[in-house]
């Protein structure tokens, strides 16, 4: 991710070699692709990595299915072979049916859908990806956005996709990468860059972005510590409270899943000699992937937000001063 200019295709195009680097290294399952001959370049360009462009580079004369098969052709695959795998990858991207249609014929949408279906009927392992959805219009983008993630999250290949656009890059990346002027500014999360900005270029750059859907309660839970064992005794779970001048305390079984909570007030009103009689199960949890634009109403009258994993494993208590503060510190 970087403006226009900041060298993001000139990586991109290292990464396979199309451009020359002038030094480095680049690591491909332990391999350096730099000093590859011009037979093993050959090799990882037609089977480890595809490409695909902004301007789809489509050959207008040819139907869809010869567009997508055009790798599998250059690979001297036999027509049957071609045809069978073509049409798994026109089927993948959701083409089904328009096999036989010439792309000019095609919407932009389609046309890049075609140039992505050309990019997996190979198969690679990777895929880079260069402002792919750049010239789509905001709606069909959007929606080619999330159809990649789902390809993504089926076929688990490593994508690189280069983008200008901030929103594109923080919904798509597991990883971003800031470039400026030909440098990496930063590396990391969406939550890293956004709660860490390595400079004032990248602080700048994410300023504006409505960091409440980024992060999540995963990054502003703090541990659940102390808590108290089921087996345990409500003079205990008060002492523990008094403590650590807290005025709850969740409750876990063995293996630390989530049973319920004991407030100040319980622990000394109601009368009982076991957890089980002072404590309420009725705990507000949560997802440790929900962003905070969905807690914060929840957090507003509610005593603390327990982070549990689906198994109902205890991960760690969201307060309401923690979601604030998380707020807060980032406006730089
Ligand atoms: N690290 C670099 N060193 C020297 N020149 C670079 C570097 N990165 C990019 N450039 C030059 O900058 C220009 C724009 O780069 P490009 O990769 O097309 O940017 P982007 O894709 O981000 O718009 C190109 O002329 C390219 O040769
Ligand atoms: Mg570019």
């Amino acid at each position: 991710m970087g403006l226009s200019g900041s060298g993001k295709s000139t990586l991109l195009r290292c990464l396979n070699r199309l451009i020359e680097p002038t030094a480095g290294h680049i690591i491909l399952d332990g391999e350096d692709v730099a000093t590859a001959n011009s037979e093993e370049l050959r090799e990882i360009r037609r089977k480890k990595m595809g490409m695909v462009f902004q301007n789809f580079a489509l050959i207008h004369h040819r139907t869809v299915l010869d567009n997508v098969a055009y790798g599998l052709e250059i690979q001297g695959i036999s027509k049957e072979e071609r045809d069978v795998k073509g049409k798994e990858a026109i089927e993948t991207v959701g083409l089904k049916g328009y096999e036989n249609s010439k792309t000019s014929q095609l919407s932009g949408g389609m046309q890049q859908r075609v140039g992505l279906a050309r990019a997996l009927a190979t198969d690679p392992d990777i895929l880079l990806m260069d402002e792919a959805f750049s010239a789509l219009d905001p709606l069909i983008r959007s929606e080619m956005q999330d159809e990649l993630l789902a390809l993504e999250e089926k076929m688990q290949k490593t994508i690189v996709f280069v983008s200008h656009d901030l929103d594109e890059a923080l919904k798509l990346g597991d990883r971003i990468m800031i470039m400026h002027d030909g440098e990496i500014a930063q590396i990391g999360t969406a939550e890293n860059i956004l709660t860490k900005p390595a400079d004032d270029y990248v602080s700048k750059f994410v300023a504006g972005v409505d960091r409440t859907k980024i992060l999540t309660a995963e990054t502003v839970m703090k541990r659940a510590d102390p808590v108290v064992s089921m087996n345990s005794s409500p003079k205990v779970a008060l002492q523990l409270m008094r403590e650590h001048g807290i005025s709850s305390i969740f409750v876990v079984n063995r293996e630390k899943h989530l049973k319920g909570i004991i407030s100040v007030d319980d622990a000394v009103r109601k009368v009982g000699k076991t957890i089980k009689d002072v404590m309420t199960s009725d705990v507000t949890t949560t997802h440790p992937d929900t962003p905070l634009n969905e807690l914060i109403p929840i957090i507003e009258n509610s005593s603390p937000i327990a982070v549990t994993k689906d198994d109902g494993k205890l991960l760690g208590v969201i307060v309401r001063g923690s979601v604030l503060g998380a707020l807060a510190i980032e406006e730089v």
